[in-house]
């Protein structure tokens, strides 16, 4: 008999679909049969996955509300109500799949986005194993399981005068840290976090995108949090790419620009597919570029700069002074970008993937952390691993132009250079035969095979 059948659930983000589809191809590369349950909405490309089968349930009371894209606030309310209008529909399809399985290709369990935790009523309903695939860090997702207690020492409402001082209790944090983390406090936010914790805390056991060599300090917290199996199986796109899942069109220019170029001569810069700044915070970011005198990639993707379509803000004067030495796209192949050897430095939002794929090809970074697990990403970039500088002052030219000096050209980026090499290093032995990931990565499946 076959292993069996897996139903997986993205949350329909890219930063979130790209885990969960490399999470589906290494758990069919192990012998399950997929089935990728998804929505309307960010719908995954299926042609690049012939070998899953895919099944869409319908999700019409989101029509509308994806403008809700536009800024923080916003995609908490929209995630709350993902988590209250899916329920039924995705009952239904669930209860579907179920009565069509058959004895050779039974259903093992749910697979979900840990954010759709309103699967977990689901799974209980149809006594169904849930397991929840967590797409961000263990360090962050620690500090979004301490934000009661932070809340209750009053880390929220704290002056200005404290906003460099020490969260004793989120090493490395610092108290403007938290308040940028949680920088939505609110209902909504009391909404998704309590929902977010219980549905981990309820599921049958949790997977990670990351590595122990990697977040050895903060597994012990974790593994007390969440008394459930924990499998840290990453980093995922070490197995498989994450081009294959891409929704936008990766605009491969990217990479012949790059061969151009001498190595470790290019800085990359992405904010990733949700983050977006505004029109003074463009300027200040391609003034820091262009004054900087490095040669740069530059992702901007459509939208990103509030209330415009692409490039128009950019004045002509500007367009001029950066023209020799950028190549501009709308979303590049990350990966290979980060891979390539002309990439010297990654200036990034910090979301998981990012970093991961940044860490994974040795490349140091400059972060500009703009929401949730981002802030703590960037905190431990530069305080715990030390493999790259936050900017603290948001994007303000001068600082921009330093820091890039900072990580390409000074000593001190050298010595990142070496620290993120020596990690780069460990990500591939986790996953070699015996390594901490792989050994993780077999327990999952015979934790699996046990349901
Ligand atoms: C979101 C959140 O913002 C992030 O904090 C969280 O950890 C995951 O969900 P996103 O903002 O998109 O994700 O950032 P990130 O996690 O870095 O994921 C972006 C993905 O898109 C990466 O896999 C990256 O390789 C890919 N990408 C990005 C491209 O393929 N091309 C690009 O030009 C930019």
């Amino acid at each position: 008999m076959e292993k069996g059948r897996l139903l997986l659930f993205p949350l329909p983000f890219q930063g979130h679909i790209n885990p969960m589809l490399q999470l589906a191809n290494i758990l069919h590369s192990k012998g399950f049969n997929i089935t990728i349950i998804h929505t309307s909405f960010n719908s995954p490309n299926k042609s690049s996955y012939p070998h899953f089968t895919f099944q869409s349930f319908s999700e019409e009371s989101l029509a509308g509300c994806t403008s809700l894209l536009g800024n923080v606030k916003d995609i908490i309310l929209l995630l709350n109500l993902m988590n209250k209008v899916w329920f039924d529909p995705f009952l239904d399809c669930v209860k579907r799949l179920l009565s069509n399985s058959s004895a050779e290709d039974p259903i093992r369990c749910l697979i979900s986005d840990a954010t759709l935790y309103f699967t977990q009523a689901v799974a209980d309903l149809l006594k169904l194993p849930r397991i929840v695939l967590r797409t961000s860090s263990l360090s962050s997702f620690h500090v979004f399981h301490a934000f009661p207690l932070l809340l209750q020492k009053g880390y929220l409402s704290m002056e200005d005068s404290e906003s460099e001082a020490p969260v004793l209790e989120a090493p490395p944090l610092k108290v403007k840290d938290v308040s940028l983390t949680f920088k939505i406090e609110g209902e909504a936010l009391d909404v998704m976090l309590s929902g977010l914790m219980s549905g981990t805390k309820a599921a049958s056991g949790l997977i990670w995108n990351s590595f122990e060599e990697l977040e050895q300090s903060v597994l012990p917290n974790i593994q007390q949090e969440f008394p459930i199996p924990n499998f840290t199986i990453g980093p995922f796109h070490k197995y498989f790419t994450a081009s294959a899942s891409s929704l936008i069109a990766q605009d491969q220019t990217a990479l012949s620009w790059l061969d151009m170029q001498a190595p470790l001569s290019v800085l990359y810069v992405s904010f990733g597919s949700l983050a977006a700044i505004d029109k003074t915070e463009f300027f200040e970011m391609a003034w820091g570029l262009a004054n900087s005198k490095q040669k740069f990639l530059w992702v901007v993707r459509p939208g990103a700069i509030r209330g415009s379509e692409w490039l128009e803000p950019f004045p002509d004067e500007l367009l001029e002074a950066v023209s020799e030495r950028a190549h501009i796209v709308k979303w590049a192949p990350q990966q290979e970008v980060l891979a390539h050897p002309a990439t010297a430095c990654f200036w990034s939002h910090c979301g998981w993937n990012s970093t991961l794929e940044s860490i994974c090809e040795g490349v140091p970074m400059i972060c500009s952390p703009s929401f949730g697990d981002q802030q703590t990403n960037a905190r431990y970039i530069e305080a715990v691993w030390k493999v790259g500088l936050v900017l603290e002052n948001g994007i303000e030219r001068e600082e921009i132009t330093r820091a890039i000096r900072r990580v390409m050209v000074d000593k001190e980026g050298i010595e990142m250079k070496m620290r993120i090499s020596s990690l780069k290093e460990k990500a591939n032995t986790c996953l070699t035969e015996g390594g901490s990931s792989y050994r993780s990565l077999e327990s999952l499946v015979s934790f699996i095979l046990s349901f």
